[in-house]
């Protein structure tokens, strides 16, 4: 764990809430959980709303207290003496409006500069999980229901990593199961010579798909030399295996190629590894007398479904159920994971309800949906295409996600060169710099539209408006990032000291030169919105939703672009107060920005 020079761990809400904690503690016998939230600037910064709660239990049963606001005036009486806190006051039934101290503030603001934005992690009550992600299916299209997986899960997994939570990122790969006793029956038959022809032999996977389904579809013969060749592949016969590891090589490289470009890392530990543990857990499920028999299946009934979940088929092989049952109990006793998220389109919900409550039926999980260990399924909405129908990229049958993810770095690249051109500086660019900016401008462009949105709606996939550099796009904040570099650059800061970013300016703070003051109420306003990082931090990562970040990324440019606007900073008399804000501003994107996947972009 990090280490914390300043009063209190954790977010300025988890601090302020501790002192709220001590006040009810004095006050009331009975445990009170401080109820805490910030609030509109008019009422104050924060606002503790347990009044009306405890006088809702109080009634009848007390004389010290008359009515909700002499319990508001009380829990504000009562707040420990704190830095933290300038002044408190009562409203309505009994809301304790608090407004934080500037003092305080900017003392926050300077401890982060000092100390690096590690300081503002948020804390949270879990210590190992697994985000299970990406998923994709060997041999078949990886589409952009797996690339809205992949950035999703990518940061979530970022997000609960910061917040100092080891994380087993792991790409469930579908590379089991029935298809592959006809791809592989159908490699032996096209390509005798498959062994020594490599990766070349198939070429293109997913045509080779069609084409042994249509075989198998087709041709009776066929069909019973594949249905044969999955009993000797699962029964390990060693040609049968190196044909089907050969084909899942294949399928990898591919989806290798999206997560190179995406720079996202995973493990894969896909169906075929649980697939041992199956007949084990399967017996555990017999031995609790939760399996039954449903037309020739084997069954367990799951209450509030009309449908059982199906955990072994009529021909006595195992599925996606099985597989997921058994991952789920590897994940919780021999990784030990607390928190278990997998993310897929919403269409799959049906499916880890189902198992989730076979998991809660035998133990494994508890009963609350929300005690630990947990296991939540993170549903995403369609990506659709400017048609509104699901997205599928040209008429081709196929989406080559590659071609996606290469599309919009070319059409960054070509804005960016424009706008350099028009404006003269395309001569001061390498050609490696312009690389770089176009990926991380394209790629950042396509991880934030699609982040931006609440994961369960529908979104459009449109080149015109993620690439738009106005409007809440990242090409927008990335620019707007890049234009508060140059600010401090101005200030005549070497840009290399400035990437080195926290320890840039802290000498100045250490030495006393620097001290942040919040004297306008744009400087204070913007203050208060960076110091509230960590806990919207904890909220995206407790309620699974990064788009949580983005508001949060879009309002401090705002904020900043407010702040500058009535501020004068070069040439001011705050100008060395005022360089920290922007400082300070520039590092919460940039790790707001890293968060999300996206790569910062230091000048435009
Ligand atoms: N392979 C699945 C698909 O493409 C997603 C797997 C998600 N993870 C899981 N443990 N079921 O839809």
């Amino acid at each position: 764990a990090t280490s914390r020079n300043i009063e209190g761990a954790g977010s300025a809400k988890q601090q302020l809430s501790r002192l709220v904690k001590e006040s009810l503690d004095s006050l009331f016998p009975d445990e009170v959980q401080p109820i805490v939230a910030a609030c509109q600037a008019k009422f104050g910064d924060y606002q503790c709303n347990n009044a009306m709660v405890i006088w809702s239990q109080l009634k009848g049963k007390t004389t010290q207290f008359k009515n909700p606001s002499s319990i508001g005036q009380a829990i504000a009486k009562n707040l420990p003496e704190s830095e933290m806190i300038e002044s408190s006051s009562v409203a309505g039934p009994g809301f304790v409006n608090i407004k934080f101290s500037n003092k305080w503030i900017s003392k926050h603001i300077q401890n982060m500069l000092v100390n690096g934005i590690e300081q503002w992690a948020p804390i949270l009550s879990v210590r190992k999980a697994v985000v299970d992600f990406s998923s994709p299916n060997i041999a078949k299209e990886m589409h952009v229901g797996h690339l809205r997986s992949t950035i999703m899960g990518d940061t979530l997994a970022r997000m609960l990593e910061f917040s100092n939570v080891e994380v087993l990122r792991r790409n469930h790969v579908g590379d089991w199961g029935t298809q592959f006793g006809m791809l592989i029956e159908y490699l032996f038959e096209q390509f005798p010579n498959w062994e020594d022809a490599g990766d070349q032999a198939i070429g293109d996977l997913q045509a080779f798909y069609k084409a042994s389904k249509k075989k198998f579809d087709d041709d009776p013969d066929f069909k019973t030399r594949a249905q044969q060749a999955v009993v000797k592949l699962q029964s390990g016969e060693d040609k049968y295996r190196h044909a089907w590891q050969n084909i899942c090589e294949i399928s990898r490289k591919e989806f290798d190629l999206v997560y190179q470009r995406l720079k996202v890392q995973l493990e894969e530990k896909g169906e075929s590894f649980y697939n041992p543990y199956i007949r084990g857990i399967l017996e555990e499920f017999e031995r609790n007398n939760l399996i039954k028999e449903s037309e020739g299946a084997r069954v367990v009934e799951i209450d509030g479904y009309d449908i059982p979940l199906i955990v072994v088929k009529k021909d006595g092989g195992y599925n996606y159920a099985s597989t997921d049952l058994a991952c789920l109990w590897y994940r919780l006793t021999e990784e030990k994971a607390e928190w278990i998220i997998y993310i897929t389109d919403v269409g799959q919900q049906q499916h880890f309800d189902m198992f989730f409550s076979a998991a809660r039926l035998i133990g494994w999980l508890p009963a609350s949906k929300d005690a630990y260990p947990k296991a939540s399924h993170v549903g995403l909405g369609l990506v659709l295409g400017s048609d509104g129908k699901r997205f599928r990229t040209r008429s081709s049958e196929v989406v080559r996600l590659v071609e996606l993810l290469d599309e919009a770095k070319n059409r960054s690249k070509a804005e960016l060169i424009k706008r350099l051109e028009d404006n003269g500086k395309i001569t001061d660019w390498t050609d490696a710099e312009l690389e770089s900016t176009a990926e991380a401008v394209g790629y950042g462009a396509i991880k934030y539209a699609d982040l931006k949105n609440n994961r369960l709606t529908n979104y459009t996939f449109s080149f015109d408006q993620m690439l738009n550099d106005k409007g809440n796009t990242a090409v927008y904040l990335l620019y707007a990032h890049a234009r508060i570099c140059s600010i401090i650059n101005k200030s005549s800061k070497d840009i290399e000291e400035f990437k080195k970013a926290s320890t840039c300016m802290s000498w100045k703070i250490n030495t006393g030169i620097g001290k942040i003051v919040l004297d306008h109420v744009d400087e204070r306003a913007l203050g208060l919105h960076l110091i509230q990082f960590a806990e919207i931090v904890e909220e995206a990562c407790s309620n699974l939703l990064p788009n949580v970040l983005c508001e949060y990324l879009y309002n401090l440019s705002e904020m900043f672009t407010r702040f500058y606007t009535s501020c004068q900073v070069i040439g001011s008399e705050q100008q060395e107060s005022r360089l920290l804000l922007c400082e300070a501003t520039a590092i919460v994107m940039r790790k707001c920005f890293l968060l999300l996947g996206i790569t910062p972009v230091y000048r435009i």
